[in-house]
């Protein structure tokens, strides 16, 4: 094995990953098998997460779990954190994944719909990674990544919800990663818009909505779900032992507007 085979080996680890039937979390669990982990595949939604969980095994031949956990529902984070420790025996790391939010009118919003927000995308990593902290402590390089998204950093008052928990989700990181090194790591990716079938569309965008919003990407389009699991296996790696706090902005260099008007 290479350097930089060694230094991108998963082989040995156990990693959670949340929200793990959508998009972006199957493609880090299969990315993470494919490396040598066994990966734990919760979500809301059972059927796709036993369905994605058989995939990544018949493809890597890794012991794969697919489990129902509502990310909101601490009974379910027990059991996921349960199951997996009967099952693999360790948690070596997690990646925070489970998130969504739907666009709002900026004044549409109430107490409800916010606190809702918050529990999806805040609350229910906090939860989480309390829950497997004490496992985490115990592994070499332990590492959580959490999946922000560039509209925490942005104004967004069309997202006024999702916006909101996910300001709150990336300081949160912050503030986790500050206490909780050398012994374990805490990033961030943070993450423009990428193509996530019906999701999107189920937030409010229409298909021409989404052509105009890649056609003002510096890279022309928008994101492939397995170009955010390569920013988080990279965070989970070996190679980025000396990485803890960070934002890893994986946008498609974002939309360019000219600082001069009328100039672009
Ligand atoms: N796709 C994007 O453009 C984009 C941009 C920025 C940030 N993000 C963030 O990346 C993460 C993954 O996004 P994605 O594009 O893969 O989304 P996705 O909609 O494809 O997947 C999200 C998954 O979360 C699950 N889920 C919903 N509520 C849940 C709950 N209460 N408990 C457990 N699981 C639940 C859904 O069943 C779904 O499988 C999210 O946190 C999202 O906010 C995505």
């Amino acid at each position: 094995m290479s350097t930089v085979e060694k230094l991108f080996s998963f082989e040995g680890k156990v990693i959670v990953i949340t929200g793990a039937a959508g998009a972006i979390g199957s493609a880090a669990g299969h990315l993470l098998a494919s490396l040598g982990a066994n990966v734990v595949i919760s979500d809301l939604n059972e059927a796709g997460a036993i369905k994605v969980a058989e995939e990544i095994e018949k493809e890597t031949g890794k012991k794969t779990l697919g489990i129902r956990s509502d990310a909101t529902n601490e009974a379910d984070l027990v059991n996921l954190v349960e199951k997996t420790i009967q099952q693999f025996g360790k948690i070596s790391g997690l990646i925070n994944n489970v998130g969504w939010g739907a666009s709002t009118p900026i004044w549409g919003s109430d107490s409800e719909k916010m606190v809702k927000s918050y529990l999806l995308n805040t609350v229910g990593s906090y939860n989480l990674t309390k829950l497997c902290m004490p496992y985490l402590e115990k592994e070499p390089n332990a590492s959580v990544v959490f999946s922000g998204s560039m509209v925490g950093v942005t104004p967004s008052p069309e997202f006024i919800e999702y916006s909101t928990a996910k300001a709150g989700l990336m300081n949160m990181v912050k503030s986790l990663a500050v206490v909780s090194g050398p012994k374990v790591r805490f990033n961030t990716v943070l993450i423009g818009s990428v193509d996530n079938g019906d999701s999107t569309l189920a937030a409010g965008y229409t298909p021409e909505m989404l052509q105009a919003l890649a056609n003002m990407f510096v890279m022309k389009r928008r994101g492939k779900p397995l170009e955010i699991a390569y920013g988080m296996m990279f965070l989970m790696s070996d190679a980025a032992q000396w990485i803890t706090g960070i934002d890893l902005k994986i946008d498609g260099g974002g939309t360019y507007k000219s600082k001069m008007p009328n100039q672009d």
